[in-house]
């Protein structure tokens, strides 16, 4: 099948509402859950995104069944069984790592293949590794295969991450709910997501208390879990920002963001409301922004500014005016999207870790490729306003975690086309 391309005319002039879709990175470690239980689980405003169906098919492979319509899924964990857990796509979704924690507490064991680094740079699992084995569970490394399996019982253990890792803190957390004795995971990773797992182990009888203050999460590990009730997958915060960020580079009139938590957002919502963008009870309103002096962007842990929304803003700061600045202290190296921006005439200059966008700058449309999720959605934005056709190439990365792209931006009065029917996707 031939590559699909993303083709967008610019400038665009948008207004309407819409809707945010369930996040990403909670649907992921959720469904990284499901071999903890061996009952039916249900799961609400479920993200229809590629992400999505690469862990399904995981879950397939393991004995558990699922039904999914309207973004609502039901899986049967009832017919769990064990599988080493190699397939290529797995390895190409560093969330699948996650299935390690539940598959160590479930069977005392797991194969898995080395997640891949990629275009944001290094991605080791020290962090992880350092963490099971506080728990009990040791890994072995076989080429790109790693065998991790418990070495030793461990009841009560306490470990402190060296850096507040999300995918880690994830994985303790998983690895700990059930079993036996108490954990205390100190230098955990706060993001929303993280609260929302927590939320959902809890409400199927986890007994996890989480300090986000302190960044410390107590566990007292119980024998089992069952879901009681379904699950609502709270919005896409970074999809939120998306829509924000279209809605203060395109909005000739209002664009209405809704579905999104504003409490998720509360490290940035004082950020976008110096930039005229309000926080309604119901809704977000954000409108085209002009003359705005330009700004320093710093990407950090939670509650820093989001390492995932800092390749979008890149385009902000390139209509700002004067210096814009961006550093990342969690992905320093999450600058190779600027590269592909830059064949939109997006001009910029990486000094040490930092990117320096003066603005404001004119754009013009272009072929580039989408090398990863959130580049792919910085040259949607940037195509949005450059002038003439902008054609986004390896689109499967926007796939990877922007359900109806298209079908929203079109409705908020883009010119947007994919030359390739949805279906193929998934
Ligand atoms: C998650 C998100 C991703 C986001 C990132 C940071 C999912 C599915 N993905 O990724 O979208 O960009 O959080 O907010 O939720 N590190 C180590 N050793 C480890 C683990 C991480 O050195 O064992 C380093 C990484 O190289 C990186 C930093 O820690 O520099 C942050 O990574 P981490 O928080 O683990 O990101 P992910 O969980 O992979």
């Amino acid at each position: 099948m031939a590559e699909e391309t993303l083709s967008i005319d610019g400038p665009a002039f948008l207004k309407g509402e819409v809707t945010v879709g369930g996040s990403k990175n909670l649907a992921l470690p959720l469904l990284a859950t499901a071999p903890l239980f061996s009952s039916k689980l249900v799961f609400r405003n479920v993200p229809n995104i590629l992400d999505v169906h690469i862990m399904l098919r995981a879950l397939s492979s393991m004995g558990i069944d699922f039904s999914w319509g309207g973004n609502k899924l039901e899986l049967d964990c009832s017919k769990l069984r064990y599988v080493d857990l190699i397939s290529p796509a797995l390895s190409e979704l560093r969330a699948s790592f996650l299935f390690v924690a539940s598959f160590l507490s479930r069977f005392g064991n797991a194969v898995i293949k080395k997640p891949g680094g990629d275009q944001i740079g290094e991605r080791p699992v020290d962090i992880h590794l350092e963490g099971l084995k506080s728990l009990g569970y040791e890994a072995n490394f076989e080429g790109d295969v790693i065998r991790f399996k418990r070495v030793r019982q461990v009841n009560d253990a306490e470990f402190i991450l060296k850096y507040p890792s999300v995918g880690a803190t994830e994985q303790l957390i998983i690895a700990s709910v059930t079993g036996s004795g108490s954990k205390v995971f100190r230098n955990i990773a706060t993001e929303p997501e993280v609260k929302h797992l927590i939320s959902w182990l809890s409400s199927c009888g986890g007994k996890i208390k989480f300090y986000p203050e302190q960044r410390v999460v107590e566990i007292e590990s119980v024998s089992s879990l069952s879901a009681q009730q379904a699950f609502f997958i709270p919005g896409d915060r970074i999809e939120g920002i998306t829509w924000i960020l279209t809605g203060l580079l395109c909005g000739n009139n209002e664009i209405w963001v809704k579905g999104v938590h504003h409490e998720d957002l509360n490290n940035v919502s004082g950020l976008f409301e110096s930039l005229g963008v309000q926080f309604q009870e119901d809704k977000i309103i954000s409108k085209r922004l002009n003359d705005f002096k330009n700004l320093n962007i710093i990407a950090e842990p939670y509650p820093g500014f989001p390492t995932d929304a800092q390749p979008l803003m890149a385009v902000l700061l390139s209509q700002g005016l004067g210096v814009g600045k961006i550093k990342d202290k969690v992905f320093p190296k999450r600058f190779a999207y600027l590269s592909e921006l830059s064949k939109l005439g997006l001009k910029f200059e990486l000094r040490e870790d930092t990117a320096i966008i003066v603005g404001p700058q004119k754009l013009k449309g272009n072929e580039v490729l989408a090398r990863d999720i959130r580049a792919g959605i910085a040259l949607v934005l940037a195509g949005l306003i450059a002038s003439g056709t902008t054609s986004i190439k390896q689109v499967n990365h926007l796939r990877r975690g922007y359900e109806l792209l298209e079908v929203k931006l079109l409705s908020l009065g883009a010119k947007i086309l994919s030359d390739q029917s949805l279906e193929y996707v998934f």
